[in-house]
């Protein structure tokens, strides 16, 4: 593939270019779009054996200027501002002066501190991001929010600062473990039932036949693949482009994400973001039903789009509604006896506007009633099981 053959979207200051084998044009890519002396590649313990080296040699041959490579260890617990500073005086003992630019390979958690060193060095230096993770090509990497979490709470300490470029490469996702790729979808999903039910019909589509069977590498970079997923990241470069500091229409991002974020909490993170997520978008959906914001129905739409990508769909057993109650009361959106959401109006339509604000507050209680009504189901104990059958004999 071409630079000029891959799809792009453009917003100021970024363009986002997607396309099949994209990684090994990398260094192409960064000598047009964030030339430098300096490349600082940054990745994880994970991704790096995969798909570090096709990104160093591009990057070698074709950009211009030399090359470092800098692994962190993989996961949440080291987006930290102790992993920015070890990163941030590595480049300075290195030499890098102001004509660098830093190349985030990875998920989110490599996106959002690679984003942030980049935010940060020397007052900010350019940054591509070269999402690694579903998750990671239509959500976290594009818009510029970066940062590190605190021991106060995830995110607390960033900045905006919109990448130079976004290179995705559906390819790499040949190797992400099932569970990552799942909780992508539900971003996915959302993107379509936010804004555009055509492409919500074509995601669940492709969600479920995914289940049916693995897909290998070379499927990935399938041309319907790639559409897929630039649809998405145009959805939220869109939603980005609109209000890049999120005043007011970037909180229908927003959808799913107040009981999400309660969830993540209250399962003291064991559920997984996209599985909360997929939670937070159907509950949330019943909640708008029950106010007559939300169309009858949308829930139950949404719910077989959801559990068709593998995705939970019911609160779990283990989960206390109370503790989910109180998470929400210590969320930022929050007011009195009320909590905000981000409402469908229909799959593809959000409720609100620009005038009125993009959430609507509902009375704790009606939300209380729709999460109780939404715990999974109990399997019958053994011997419940038995006395059902005692009683029927
Ligand atoms: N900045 C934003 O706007 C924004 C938006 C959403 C989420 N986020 C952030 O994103 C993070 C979550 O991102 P994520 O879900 O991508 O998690 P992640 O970066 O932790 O990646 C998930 C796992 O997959 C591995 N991995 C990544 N790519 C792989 C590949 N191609 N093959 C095999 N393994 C691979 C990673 O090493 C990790 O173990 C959170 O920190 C969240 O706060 C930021
Ligand atoms: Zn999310």
């Amino acid at each position: 593939m071409t630079l000029s053959a891959a799809q792009r979207i453009e917003l100021p200051g970024s363009s986002i270019l997607a396309g099949a084998g994209l990684l090994q044009q990398a260094g192409a890519a960064a000598a047009s779009l964030a030339p430098a002396h300096a490349y600082v590649v940054v990745t994880d313990t994970n991704v790096a054996p995969l798909w570090l080296e096709p990104l160093v040699q591009s990057l070698e041959r074709h950009g211009g200027g030399r090359v470092l490579t800098r692994v962190v260890p993989a996961g949440e617990r080291h987006k930290t501002r102790e992993t920015w500073s070890a990163i941030t005086d590595w480049m300075l003992a290195e030499g890098c002066g102001r004509d660098t630019t830093v190349v985030a390979l990875g998920g989110g958690v490599i996106g959002d501190l690679a984003g942030f060193t980049a935010a940060t060095y020397l007052r900010g230096v350019n940054v591509i991001q070269v999402p690694t993770t579903l998750l990671a090509m239509v959500d976290a990497a594009i818009g510029g929010k970066t940062g590190v979490d605190t021991p106060a709470g995830k995110n607390l300490v960033g900045a905006f600062h919109p990448p130079a470029a976004v290179l995705i490469d559906p390819e790499v996702l040949g190797t992400l473990p099932p569970r990552e790729l799942r909780g992508g979808f539900a971003e996915v999903l959302k993107h379509g039932a936010i804004s555009d039910a055509a492409a919500f019909d074509e995601a669940a589509r492709f969600a479920a036949s995914l289940r049916a069977r693995e897909r290998t590498a070379a499927e990935w970079s399938d041309g319907a693949v790639v559409s897929l997923i630039a649809r998405s990241a145009a959805i939220k470069a869109d939603v980005v482009r609109a209000d890049p500091l999120e005043r007011s229409r970037r909180q229908i991002l927003n959808a799913g994400h107040t009981v999400a974020h309660a969830v993540e909490l209250a399962s003291e993170y064991t559920a997984a973001h996209g599985e909360a997520v997929s939670i937070g978008l159907v509950t949330e959906s019943a909640a708008g039903e029950r106010a007559g914001v939300t169309a009858p129905g949308t829930a139950a739409r949404l719910a077989a789009a959801l559990a068709g990508a593998g995705l939970p769909t019911t609160i779990p057993r283990e989960l206390d509604v109370d503790r989910v109650m109180t998470a929400m009361g210590t969320d930022k959106k929050n007011r009195r006896g009320q909590v905000r959401f981000a409402l469908l109006a229909e799959v593809g339509r959000m409720a609100g506007n620009d005038a009125e604000g993009w959430t609507t507050a509902l009375e704790e209680p009606l939300v209380r009633e729709v999460l109780s009504a939404a715990v999974a189901p109990a399997d019958p104990a053994p011997n419940e099981r038995e006395s059902g059958a005692a009683a029927r004999r």
